[in-house]
């Protein structure tokens, strides 16, 4: 086909779409197929990569499941997730530019679970489970400091040795996951473990993507939060492990410098909530800002 006849296509197509009834659908369809039609010019893609790449969706498919979203994996894994929340922000902020005053959000992660228990400020969610202990504890503000009372934490974590309740079983009991409410001057504080680097799922096809392109398949240990308040954007965020492997080569794209926590080591004794602690345990402070709902 001429370069010219390669134009003309192009540009049959996005006729074709041109009268798509609703706007924004209209506009997504046509960017997405410019750019799809200059990927395969600029790459000269071949009929057997093309095959290659339909059947690597295909499976990407046939592997999903509610509890196995492929396709957010590959999208995590292709830093688009987090182009996504970083537009969220912006935008919520009033910001194009992705810059924003509140504390900064991160990828939601596919281990999220509605419904985690209340618990009252000091509990800890991680009773049991594989880890070294750690205390949380922080403010939640609004833009100007301002203490937030009542607002949410929805608190979710991998164990000490990297696995997610739901990654434990076909019927997962929950653990490692509490929902807490500020104090009136917007403190929260519990005790869970100090999570570790844990590998993403690596069974399917993004783990053979990530296998033929050399890349690192691990996150960096984090605690997942999503904090919530009345006439606030709700932030699905993480604090992430100081001294963590894998701080400088997340798989997904979702660390942020300013989500970095030190974890102060501690010896056996006394903590600050008055706990009595056994054996030794870390603790991590962790301020959050959220930004006012647009008007
Ligand atoms: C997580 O942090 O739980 C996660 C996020 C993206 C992909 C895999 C795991
Ligand atoms: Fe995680």
């Amino acid at each position: 086909m001429s370069e010219y006849n390669q134009e003309k296509l192009t540009q049959d197509v996005l006729a074709a779409f041109a009268g798509t009834p609703d706007p924004r659908l209209r506009q997504l369809m046509t960017a997405l197929v410019k750019h799809v039609h200059a990927f395969a010019r600029e790459v000269d893609l071949t009929s057997e990569e093309w095959l290659a790449g339909t059947k690597f969706l295909d499976a990407t498919g046939q592997i999903s499941t509610e509890r196995r979203p492929e396709f957010i994996l590959l999208s995590d894994t292709l830093g688009l997730s987090m182009m996504v929340v970083s537009l969220a922000q912006a935008r919520a902020s009033g910001n194009a530019k992705g810059a924003t005053e509140a504390t900064e959000a991160t990828v939601e992660g596919p281990f999220y679970w509605p419904g985690a228990p209340d618990m009252p400020l000091g509990s800890d969610i991680a009773e049991g489970i594989p880890g070294e202990p750690a205390f949380y504890m922080g403010r939640v503000t609004d833009l100007d400091g301002k203490p937030l009372a009542g607002a949410l934490l929805d608190v979710w974590s991998g164990d000490g040795d990297g696995k997610y309740d739901v990654q434990l079983s076909d019927t997962p009991t929950m653990r490692a996951r509490g929902r807490f409410r500020t104090d009136a001057e917007g403190r929260y504080w519990f005790w869970s473990i100090r999570p570790t680097y844990y590998p993403i799922p690596d069974d399917g096809p993004v783990g053979a993507m990530m296998r033929a392109t050399a890349r690192s398949i691990n996150r960096p240990g984090h605690i997942h939060m999503q904090v919530s308040a009345p006439g606030h954007v709700m932030l699905t965020t993480h604090v992430f492990v100081g001294n963590s492997p894998f701080l400088h080569e997340d798989a997904v794209f979702g660390k942020r410098d300013s989500l970095v926590v030190d974890f102060d080591a501690h010896p056996p004794g006394k903590a600050v909530d008055g706990r009595e602690m056994k054996k030794p345990y870390h603790s991590a402070s962790f301020d959050f800002r959220l930004a006012p709902t647009p008007a």
